[in-house]
């Protein structure tokens, strides 16, 4: 274990010592990383008691604020973006006292000679004069300018600890990312550069590392000999939102792909390390990435899948946008919003064993999933790393049915954060802040880590951007993205893991109050079906009572005499009056394109209602309510 984990007592998890003294340098901070992210993350770490008294933020953007004003307006932000139930004025008070902030041009020398000497005057006499965090805050084209200027105001010899910490995107390809790595490394040295991803203050992400390390059971069966493939899935319900300028110029693969999906993948398939030091856990990871077989035109052609949202509804029912409608982006623009990537690791242990990544924006489900199934029959054992929103591990297993015949069903184990552990949600960045204080830089990239993870995705830039999609918008807004990722898992004989999530069941209005225990019990006991077009999943009068979310694909429900009476899309439940009421069904409900099914049988529905008499009494009386 190396002294620079020191301050974390690796048995709770928990950090037990306040972080080493230092004075945190925000440039730019009036923007909005400082206020959503970097404020409420040193709030919640005073709130923990884990800031030294000799801590101090020091603020510089442009324009004409002062500490007064910056005070004041980081006081009205905290109470909006702050993450704890409820608000301690006191240990606010403890932390705005120790905010300062000088404004200034980023190409001004006079601002930094400024900043220098408001460094020294908040640190003097105090121990956090020898730890200096410069964090940019700013945009990427920005980078250059601040860093000549940090060092021609001497920051880059300052006494003591300092470190410069850096957001992505970091570069926009290989050639960029290594010019930036270059212009650096010419005024910093790398162990003084924190590079950030965000995904690595994920608690669930960093246990990926504590699984890998601590769980002695997995490691035989951590390989492709035991292992079939593993499944990387981020995606969000949201569009771009504001954010058209940046993201027409960046994409899916930069913008999720190259990075956290990456960092994830490093994790879950690295060589085990054989300590926790930072360099070493960084050596396993950047050797991770340098045995991912680079795919060449081909491979891209056959093995990637891109996508861009059209129109749709959102996940609350109401019209989306097209990504070509949303503001600032080009109306002609050819950037994807999807991609679904299959890459081969060329080692020892995943020789011959495929790692599928996903991610996407505008789709049904939030929800960020790694998926690693097991070699074995037709129901095969997986290993679910939930990383958000709902977070924990799960195990999918089969077990005997009781009763008299052998007859096997899913079931499951699952670890779930929220009941096994009471931490405050945080927003991620209390641990990297706090890890930077004290000078370890585990959980930030090194050069090596983030030229290699350009390395992978620069044939898919590059083929993509070689040859327009052509078909693009490919999938409607509010749907699993576009037909041929399916198809990429297909002709493999795999397919995607849905993990339902209980937030997906809240959006039937039956579902929305019940209890959380009941709705991780219906979660896992969903089993997939595939049905063709034109395929009747249900008929009118039947009284087979089974609930269905729609993955993929719509259904129409028609009435009597074959009219229409409605559209059901992706991440819609249709069946609840039935199953719960046990009455016939009544409509017929027909697949109008191939759609991808989560079933619920109703016999397994009855067996886990019995261990909640209230729930199922106020579920039915709902159902009562809405049929009468
Ligand atoms: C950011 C991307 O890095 O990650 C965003 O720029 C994306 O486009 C975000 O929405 C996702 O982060 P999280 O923590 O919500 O999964």
């Amino acid at each position: 274990m190396s002294s620079h984990r020191a301050a974390i007592d690796v048995r709770s998890g928990q950090a037990s010592h306040v972080a080493a003294a230092g004075v945190l340098v925000i440039l730019g901070a009036s923007g909005d990383l400082t206020k959503r992210l970097l404020m409420p993350a040193l709030y919640n770490l005073a709130c923990d008691g884990l800031l030294p008294d000799d801590f101090a933020v020091v603020g510089m953007a442009r324009g004409d604020g002062t500490t007064e004003t910056f005070r004041s307006q980081q006081r009205q932000e905290i109470a909006r973006f702050h993450t704890r139930r409820s608000f301690d004025e006191q240990r606010w008070q403890w932390l705005e006292s120790r905010l300062h902030y000088t404004a200034g041009e980023f190409g001004d020398p006079e601002a930094y000679s400024q900043l220098r000497e408001l460094v020294a005057k908040v640190a003097a006499g105090t121990a956090a004069a020898d730890n200096t965090l410069l964090y940019l805050a700013i945009s990427p084209d920005f980078f250059a300018v601040v860093n000549q200027q940090l060092a021609a105001a001497g920051f880059t010899r300052l006494p003591g600890r300092k470190r410069i910490i850096v957001e992505k995107p970091f570069g926009k390809d290989l050639a960029s990312a290594h010019a930036l790595n270059q212009s650096l490394l010419s005024l910093w040295s790398e162990d003084e550069i924190y590079r950030i991803d965000h995904y690595l203050g994920k608690e669930t992400v960093q246990n990926l590392i504590a699984f890998r390390m601590a769980n002695a059971m997995f490691a035989p069966l951590w390989n492709a000999d035991h292992i079939d493939h593993i499944q990387i899935t981020a995606t969000e319900t949201v569009g771009v939102e504001t954010r058209g300028q940046y993201y027409d110029k960046t994409g899916v693969v930069r913008d999720m792909l190259q990075n956290h999906l990456l960092q994830m993948m490093a994790y879950v398939c690295m060589e085990p390390p054989e300590s926790l030091d930072p360099d070493v856990v960084r050596d396993a990871k950047a050797r991770l990435l340098e045995a991912v077989r680079l795919p060449g035109p081909d491979d891209v052609e056959r093995d990637c899948v891109r996508g861009q949202y059209g129109q749709g509804v959102k996940a609350d029912g109401t019209p989306a946008v097209g990504y070509r409608e949303e503001p600032n982006v080009d109306p002609h623009s050819n950037t994807p919003t999807f991609a679904a990537i299959k890459l081969h690791l060329d080692n020892d242990r995943w020789a011959g064993m495929p790692v599928y990544l996903r991610s996407g924006k505008s789709l049904w489900k939030r929800g960020t999933e790694i998926v690693v199934q097991f070699k074995g029959q037709a129901e095969s054992n997986l290993l679910i790393f939930h990383i958000q929103p709902y977070q924990g591990v799960e195990i999918r297993m089969q077990a005997k049915r009781p009763g008299p015949a052998f007859q096997l069903q899913r079931a499951g184990m699952r670890f779930d954060y929220a009941d096994t552990f009471e931490a405050s949600r945080g927003t991620g960045y209390e641990v990297l802040l706090y890890t930077a204080l004290n000078g370890d830089p585990t959980l930030f990239s090194r050069t090596d880590f983030v030229e290699a993870s350009w390395r992978v995705m620069q044939p898919v830039l590059d083929a993509w951007s070689e040859t327009p999609a052509g078909d693009f918008p490919n999938y409607e807004s509010g749907t699993w993205g576009p037909r041929a990722a399916t198809t990429l898992l297909e002709q493999d004989g795999r397919h995607w893991h849905e993990c339902l999530s209980r937030e997906v069941l809240c959006r039937s209005a039956f579902f929305a109050n019940a209890p959380t225990v009941l709705l991780n019990t219906l979660v896992l006991a969903f089993r997939p079906l595939a049905v063709e077009a034109g395929a009747t999943v249900v008929e009118r009068g039947d009284s087979t009572c089974d609930l269905y979310i729609v993955c993929r694909g719509a259904l129409e429900a028609v009435g009597a005499a074959d009219e229409r009476l409605g559209i059901v899309r992706e991440g819609e439940c249709f069946g609840e009056m039935a199953l719960l009421l046990n009455q016939p069904r009544s409509a017929t409900v027909r697949a109008v394109a191939h759609c991808d099914l989560l079933v619920l049988d109703a016999e397994d529905f009855q067996r886990i209602i019995a261990d909640f008499p209230q729930a199922e009494a106020d579920l039915r009386q709902i159902a009562a309510s809405r049929g009468a």
